[in-house]
Parts: structure tokens; sequence; C-alpha cells
């Protein structure tokens, strides 16, 4: 069964999810845990509190927990997939699951987690964007929205792990910012294509390169109109019916 969209910018709607997550029991967006666990070891430790962000169906919550990470609350906008998933394994049972748009993160208390995950989430939500070198105002405010509440969540010293198909002259832009109170990290993983594997620690500067990416990213917005490259594109009227579109997506 194919759960393509009728068009791309489907991904960001909720509708979608819902109708989707209504016959779809699994499905692992970038790569499952084994591709990575090795990274995840390396800078959560099992005490951490973890948020997870857009969880969807994947089983990367129960595997980490599998894996002697207890300390999970996985959240997703979708009543339906937090429905499906809260009682889909011992594991699950174990773990806290709740219905949250995670551009309204209130509800939770500034440090209160030391881990915050997310995979292929922003992916989606930018997948309305069609030129990665400039993002709409209405992206970037929607990313800065977020990230700002990551960041206000991540206790000093706790890291937002991002993973994503988004290559680093793209996504660091999005992350690197001063506000955010964090230094970024990139690792990459898989065979072939490779992933990206980012670490954002919380009480950390931006390193010299980061910030004067920072720098850049002002100059290009503000005078590089015309120097658009889109290394991969999307056609919304293309035939693709493979969900791994979201190669497609560097922001
Ligand atoms: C591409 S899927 C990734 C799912 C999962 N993280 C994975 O790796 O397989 C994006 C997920 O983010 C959720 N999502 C999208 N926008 C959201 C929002 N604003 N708040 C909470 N969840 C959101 C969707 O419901 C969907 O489950």
């Amino acid at each position: 069964m194919s759960f393509m969209p009728e068009k791309n910018a489907d991904y960001s709607s909720l509708t979608y999810w819902n109708e989707r997550y209504g016959s779809e029991e699994s499905f692992e967006w970038c790569k499952s845990y084994s591709a990575f666990k090795d990274l995840i070891r390396k800078e959560v430790r099992p005490t951490d509190r973890i948020l997870m962000l857009g969880c969807g169906n994947s089983s990367l919550s129960e595997d980490m927990y599998r894996d002697g990470f207890h300390n999970i609350t996985n959240v997703d906008y979708s009543t339906v997939v937090v429905e499906n998933m809260k009682n889909r394994s011992q594991e699950a049972r174990s773990m806290q699951w709740l219905v949250m748009d995670i551009k309204d993160m209130k509800k939770f208390e500034s440090g209160s987690f030391d881990i915050v995950i997310e995979k292929a989430t922003l992916d989606a939500l930018l997948v309305g964007e069609r030129d990665p070198w400039r993002l709409s105002d209405d992206s970037r405010t929607l990313m800065d929205d977020i990230l700002i509440q990551v960041s206000n969540v991540l206790s000093n010293c706790g890291r937002f792990i991002s993973i994503t198909f988004a290559q680093p002259h793209f996504r660091k832009r999005l992350y690197a910012r001063e506000q955010y109170s964090w230094s970024i990290r990139t690792e990459t993983f898989g065979d072939g294509f490779h992933f990206f594997f980012y670490v954002m620690t919380k009480g950390e500067p931006l390193s010299a390169h980061d910030a004067q990416l920072l720098q850049n990213q002002w100059n290009l917005s503000n005078n590089l109109e015309s120097q658009s490259t889109v290394t991969r594109f999307h056609d919304d009227n293309s035939n693709d019916d493979d969900d791994n579109y979201l190669n497609s997506i560097e922001m």
C-alpha cells in the first residue's frame, strides 16, 4: 500500500499523518536504530531524560529502551499514532506518550530533558520548500519557534540530536543561532548514502566556523538573491512513489 500524499506539502499536514497512521503499523524514516546506535551510546547516558519529537510509528524509542535508555517521553501531534504506539509493546507501555504539537511545548518546564531527539520530523515540516539556499520566511519562523523551545526544555549541557538526510551546508544554517545557546557537531552514518547526526550541546558556544556561518547567512539572505542553486529537487508532478523522496529535502 502506498502512503504517498497527493502533494509534498501534505507531509506537513496533520490530516495526512492521521490517515496514514490509521492503517500503517510501522515505518522507519532515515534508518533504524541499529545503524546509529553507537553514536547514541556515545551521546546519551542510561539515566538521561529523553524527549522524542514526532515519534511516529518508528521503533526507535522501543529499540533505545531495550538498549538501556528507560526515561523516554514520546510526542507526536497525531492522536492516531500516539494511541497506537502506547500499547504496542511491553517497552512502549513503560514510556510516556503524549499528543503534542512541537510548535507548542510550553507544557514542559525549562530544563526538563537531558536529551531531545528528532528523526526526519523537521524534514517533514520543511517539505514545502523549493530552494534550500533560501528558506521562506514562514519556514524560518517555524523552525525558530521550534528550536527555541527545544533549547528551552534542554538542561544545561543537555543535547539536541537531529537525525536527517539534510547536509550540513543547509541544515547547520538553521541550527547556528546564538539564542539557542548551543554548539553544533556533525557525525555521519550509513553505507553508500550518508545520513547526518547533528549533536547540539546546550551551554557551549558556537565554533568560530559556525558563528561565521551565521554571519554569512545574514549576508546571503540580504545580498545574494540571485545565487540560488538547488542540488536535488523534487517535482510535485513527478511519479516518484518512494517515500524516500525526503532524500531530496536538504534544508
Ligand atoms: C517523517 S515522520 C518521522 C517519524 C519518526 N520520527 C521516524 O523517524 O520514523 C514525521 C513525524 O512527525 C510528526 N509531526 C509532524 N509535524 C509535527 C508537529 N508540528 N508536532 C508534532 N509532531 C509532528 C508526524 O505526525 C510524523 O509522525
